[in-house]
C-alpha cells in the first residue's frame, strides 16, 4: 500500500501541482483547490488518491457509501452501518463476538481513497453489500457511484463542533516542531472555506441537494439527531439500507445492542491502544463525542460564534437543516 501511495502521488503530481494552492496552518503541505474544494497533499490523504479514485474506482450497484466531512461523525456512522449490515454474520448471531469489539471502525469500513491503493481488495466478489466511506464532495464522486445510483448516507454536523473537533485533531497529529495551530487561525480558515475537503457549507449543500433529488438513495443525517435519538436513526438507517430489523430482532433488543456497541464510550474503550493500518493512533478518533462541545470547551468567542451562525444562515438559506 505504501509503495502504491508513492506511485500514485508521482503519477498525479503534475496534474495537481498545476492547480491553485495555498500553504495554510492546518497542515505541513499545501491544500489544492480542485473542483471547488480544498484537498490536502499529505501522502496519507492526498489529492492524488482522490483523483485516482475518480479515474479507476468501480462501484457495484448494491454498494453502500458513507459520505462526510472530516470530524462530522465518520467513525460513528462507519461503526453503526457496519454493525447493522453485518448483524447476522457473527457466531451464533451473537453481537458479543462482533468485529467492532476489537477493531477500529476504520478497519471495518475502508475509505475509497485508500481502497484504490490496496493490492488486494478489501471485499471478495461474494461479499456484498460492500460498504465504503468517502470524504469526496458529491459532485466529485467516482462516476460509477452516481451512474449505478448507489445508496449514499451523508453525515453532517454543526459547523462549530466540526471546527473545534478539527482544531483538536490537527493539533494532535501535528509535529511538535511546528507549534500548535491557534483557534483564531483555524476559525479564519474555516470561515474562508479553507479546510480539508471544505468549504464546509458547499460540501454539506452538495449532498443535501442530492438527497432531495434522490430521496430513496441518499439519506441525509445529522450527528445531532443521531445523538438525540440513536435507536430511531439506527432503525431508519437499517430500513434505508434494505435490511430492516424484524419484529423478533426488536423484541430481542438488537437495536439497543447496536446502539450500545457503537456508543462513544464503548468505542473509545475498545480503541485506547494501537494504530489503524495507515499509522494513525486509534484513539485520536474519540475525543469528547458530544453535541455542542464548542460551548463547553469554550474555544470560540461569542463574536466567532455569531460570525459562523451568520455564514451558516446565508449559505444554508432555504435548506431545512437543524443542528
Ligand atoms: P469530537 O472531537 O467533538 O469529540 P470523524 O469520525 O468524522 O473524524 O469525527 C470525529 C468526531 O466524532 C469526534 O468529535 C469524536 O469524538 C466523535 N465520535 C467518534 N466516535 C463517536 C461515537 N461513537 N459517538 C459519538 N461521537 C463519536
Amino acid at each position: 500500500e505504501k509503495a502504491n501511495t508513492a506511485l500514485i502521488f508521482d503519477m498525479y503530481k503534475d496534474r495537481f501541482t498545476a492547480l491553485p494552492n495555498q500553504k495554510v496552518a492546518w497542515l505541513t503541505k499545501n491544500l489544492y483547490l480542485y473542483q471547488n474544494h480544498w484537498y490536502p497533499s499529505e501522502t496519507l490523504f492526498s489529492i492524488a488518491n482522490y483523483m485516482r479514485s475518480q479515474d479507476i474506482f468501480q462501484a457495484n450497484p448494491d454498494d453502500i457509501y458513507l459520505a462526510s466531512l472530516p470530524k462530522s461523525g465518520t467513525t460513528w456512522i462507519k461503526a453503526i452501518t457496519f454493525a447493522i449490515v453485518n448483524r447476522t454474520k457473527y457466531k451464533n448471531h451473537s453481537l458479543s463476538t462482533h468485529m467492532l469489539l476489537n477493531s477500529n471502525p476504520h478497519d471495518c469500513v475502508p475509505f475509497i481513497e485508500h481502497e484504490i491503493l490496496r493490492t488486494k481488495p478489501t471485499y471478495m466478489p461474494e461479499n456484498h453489500p460492500r460498504i465504503f466511506a468517502t470524504h469526496t464532495p458529491y459532485t466529485s464522486l467516482p462516476q460509477s457511484v452516481i451512474d449505478y445510483g448507489c445508496r449514499i448516507v451523508y453525515m453532517c454536523r454543526n459547523p462549530k463542533d466540526v471546527l473545534v473537533s478539527l482544531f483538536h485533531f490537527m493539533n494532535k497529529l501535528r509535529d511538535d516542531s511546528l507549534g500548535l495551530i491557534t483557534i483564531e487561525e483555524g476559525f479564519n480558515l474555516f470561515c474562508k472555506g479553507v479546510t480539508p475537503l471544505g468549504p464546509y457549507w458547499d460540501h454539506v449543500r452538495g449532498y443535501y441537494k442530492a438527497s432531495l433529488e434522490h430521496t430513496t438513495r441518499i439519506l441525509f443525517l445529522t450527528y445531532e439527531n443521531m445523538s438525540a435519538n440513536t435507536a430511531n436513526n439506527v432503525k431508519n438507517l437499517a430500513e434505508f439500507l434494505g435490511c430492516p430489523f424484524t419484529e423478533e430482532e426488536e423484541v430481542a433488543g438488537v437495536v439497543e445492542e447496536i446502539v450500545k456497541m457503537c456508543s462513544f464510550e464503548n468505542l473509545r474503550e475498545v480503541n485506547k491502544h494501537g494504530n489503524i493500518p495507515n499509522g494513525l493512533p486509534k484513539h485520536v478518533f474519540f475525543r469528547e463525542g458530544r453535541v455542542g462541545d464548542w460551548i463547553w470547551s469554550n474555544h470560540l468567542t461569542s463574536e466567532m460564534s455569531q460570525t459562523l451562525d451568520q455564514i451558516t444562515k446565508e449559505k444554508f438559506h432555504g435548506m431545512d437543516i437543524s443542528f
